[in-house]
């Protein structure tokens, strides 16, 4: 805890703030006056992608001015997930930033609180669906306000699975392998375009399974989101030495707890890992 600032008054303060970021990039879209552009040549990223995250930050460091942020827009130096020092706050202010530029409701922001490596408070809201999930760490998760719980799934065969795939299209043939192993093997498939909303999903059972590989601000706080509401939640690789397993975002594997081991199995099958 910080500032004798109790857990879930850090998740008060995270809802509140994911709240205005999305009353601030729902505004911004209905204005119909988007300004987009690209980074890193293929990533879309709009204006208000960097007003929510500057909104965002700001207000972070007003209040809590000895954190450490790492924000997708304006703080992304990555090296902050491994020092375990001082509390950190993840932030995405727009996951599903496609969506929203092509004006799909799939838009959320995230925001996630962490100490010592380990996610303690994370909110999800979406502010198109009017959908806020939070958690808080072992208090539960909800959905506006109330408890939510996995799909309790029990073979893949029967699972819904969401998974995503990356800007640059240099390295797809793996993640092709998977997705050929898993449509096989499972009921169906969703692209939903934010993995915030997907694990969410997965968290209040409108999905089974989610995996991907993702940067720490997509999933810090769903992921929690997803364990507290009795999810399992972990990798289909190895999580380096060392390195916070709730920020670590390579093979990321979440689902309900009885086909999370016989999907890790497809997954690793499908992968070549030994
Ligand atoms: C993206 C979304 C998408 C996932 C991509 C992410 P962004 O985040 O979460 O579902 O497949 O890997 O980069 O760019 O919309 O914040
Ligand atoms: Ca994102
Ligand atoms: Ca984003």
């Amino acid at each position: 805890m910080s500032d004798s600032v109790s857990l879930t008054e850090m998740t008060d303060f995270a809802e509140n703030l994911a709240r205005q970021a999305g009353e601030l990039i729902r505004r911004e879209r209905d204005g119909n006056a988007l300004r987009t552009n690209y980074k890193h040549q293929t990533e879309l990223v709009t204006h208000a992608d960097v007003m929510a995250d500057e909104f965002i930050t700001d207000a972070i460091r007003k209040r809590f001015p000895g954190h450490r942020i790492l924000s997708e827009e304006t703080m992304p130096d990555l090296s902050q997930a491994e020092e375990l020092d001082t509390p950190l706050w993840i932030v995405d202010p727009i996951d599903g930033t496609v969506n929203y530029a092509y004006g799909h409701p799939q838009v959320a922001v995230s925001i996630a609180y962490a100490e010592k490596g380990r996610v303690q408070a994370g909110v999800v809201h979406a502010p198109f669906a009017a959908e806020t999930f939070r958690a808080t760490r072992s208090e539960g998760a909800t959905l506006n306000g109330q408890p939510i719980r996995h799909s309790g799934a029990t073979v893949p065969r029967d699972a819904l699975f969401a998974t995503g795939f990356p800007y640059t299209k240099d390295h797809l043939e793996p993640l092709i392998k998977r997705l050929d192993a898993m449509i096989h093997q499972c009921r169906d498939l969703r692209r939903i375009g934010s993995a915030a909303l997907d694990i969410c999903w997965v968290a209040c059972g409108r999905l089974d399974i989610y995996y991907e590989n993702v940067s720490p601000w997509d999933f810090a706080a769903a992921r929690l989101i997803a364990l507290e509401a009795g999810a399992t939640a972990g990798h289909f690789s190895e999580v380096p030495e060392g390195y916070p397993a709730d920020l670590w975002g390579r093979d990321i594997l979440i689902s309900a707890p009885a086909i999370w081991e016989p999907v890790r199995s497809i997954l690793r099958t499908a992968s070549g890992y030994k």
